[in-house]
């Protein structure tokens, strides 16, 4: 059997998430919480799809039939069947969706200043009852452009409400624009310069979507280009399945010359010591996302390669990636989870929150507050 097939299978994830999401957890409840790795495009559930298109008189394409879903409960459930992420975008001989069909098709819901301030909005609600006090939020803009919103629209509703979360939701944020690594390097180029009046609350450049044939040194152009302008750099590398490593070791030794600043998943690296020893000593925080992992590998590789990251001295961080496509679940299940299969106690607990304050790109006077909110929760055993 392939790790694939060993995985959780849907029903039993589902499963999983609603005794995990009970769980009572006072201490993770109480600390303040940094989010590193969520998808803005990855919180837009099959019910926001539909209450955006809806508002703005659409229908939503099912790409497999070419036909409008004819009601929500039909989008829901081609969400809640999708097809463990294969190598291919669209592989049209199963019926289910593939994660990148569904996650796509929340692009084209999206249409003015309004929904991209409420889909940000959305998040940061969310964020504040967790108490996230400050995330980096990732976004797609050539998935925006490509279905014909312009960087006016997308921006000005996710800068208006990037404001009103700092003054309203005390949830202080950053941008981080991400290359689709399945398009061109200079389509990338081309977005890369139509950020640049945006900067106020962009932060970073990254690089996700299909990573098949597609290792981030294609890039390098425009991740040096956007170092040399001051922009921090990361990549998603060994997304889900495992892939070559040398995915990981580009990130984290040569892109942009000498490597990225952070590095997106990469949980295989705990598989090669030379490759985690080279992580550790560079000091790269590395964002760990493990629902996404436990869809595609089974559980106790998973957990074993988590705890052996954390174990290694490697500044590792929990993060979310695209709840709505992951059983919904936010950095709080993803943290509860850890706790549980990696056995971490409350004390290794705040080691890593504390790491997603220190590798966040924060302001210093941002990240010694968070420090000093986090130091004075006691965390007992
Ligand atoms: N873009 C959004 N979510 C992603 C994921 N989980 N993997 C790769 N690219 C993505
Ligand atoms: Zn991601």
């Amino acid at each position: 059997m392939t790790d694939v097939e060993n995985a959780l299978p849907v029903a039993s994830r589902a499963d999983l998430r609603r005794s995990i999401a009970s769980t009572q957890d006072a201490y993770i409840a109480s600390i303040p919480k940094v989010e590193l790795h969520i998808h803005i495009e990855g919180i837009i559930s099959a019910d926001l799809k539909w209450k955006f298109s809806q508002r703005n008189n659409q229908t939503i394409l099912n790409p497999r039939t070419g036909q409008p879903f004819a009601s929500l409960a039909e989008l829901r459930d081609s969400h809640d069947t999708l097809k463990p992420r294969a190598g291919n975008r669209m592989d049209n001989t199963e019926e289910t969706l593939s994660f990148f069909e569904a996650y796509y098709g929340g692009f084209e819901v999206l249409k003015t200043k309004e929904d991209y301030y409420e889909l940000a909005m959305e998040y940061y609600e969310h964020a504040d009852e967790m108490n996230v006090r400050y995330a980096e939020i990732f976004f797609d803009p050539q998935g925006h452009t490509r279905v014909g919103t312009s960087w006016e629209t997308m921006m000005q509703g996710f800068r208006e409400a990037t404001w009103d979360a700092e003054q309203i939701l005390n949830v202080k944020s950053k941008w981080i624009m991400c290359f689709l690594r399945d398009e061109s390097p200079e389509s990338a180029m081309r977005h890369y310069e139509a950020a640049l009046p945006y900067r106020d609350v962009i932060v970073g450049v990254g690089l996700d979507s299909n990573e098949v044939g597609r290792p981030a040194e294609l890039f390098e152009e425009v991740f040096v280009r956007a170092r040399k302008d001051g922009f921090r750099i990361t990549a998603h590398c060994d997304v889900g399945t495992p892939y070559p490593l040398d995915h990981i070791r580009q990130v984290a030794c040569s892109i942009a010359g000498t490597g990225a600043d952070r590095i997106d998943h990469g949980l295989n690296a705990a598989g090669d010591a030379e490759l985690m020893a080279l992580i550790k000593e560079k000091g790269l925080g590395m964002t760990i996302c493990p629902w996404s992992y436990i869809r595609h590998q089974p559980m106790d590789k998973v957990f074993e390669r988590i705890r052996a990251l954390f174990d290694a001295g490697i500044v590792i961080s929990i993060a979310s990636d695209d709840p709505a496509f992951m059983e919904d679940t936010w950095v709080w299940e993803n943290l509860l989870v850890v706790k549980k299969y990696c056995g971490f106690t409350n004390l290794e607990i705040q080691k890593l929150a504390e790491n997603a304050i220190k590798m966040s790109w924060a302001k210093e006077e941002v990240k010694s507050h968070l420090l000093e909110l986090l130091y004075g929760i006691e965390p007992g055993t």
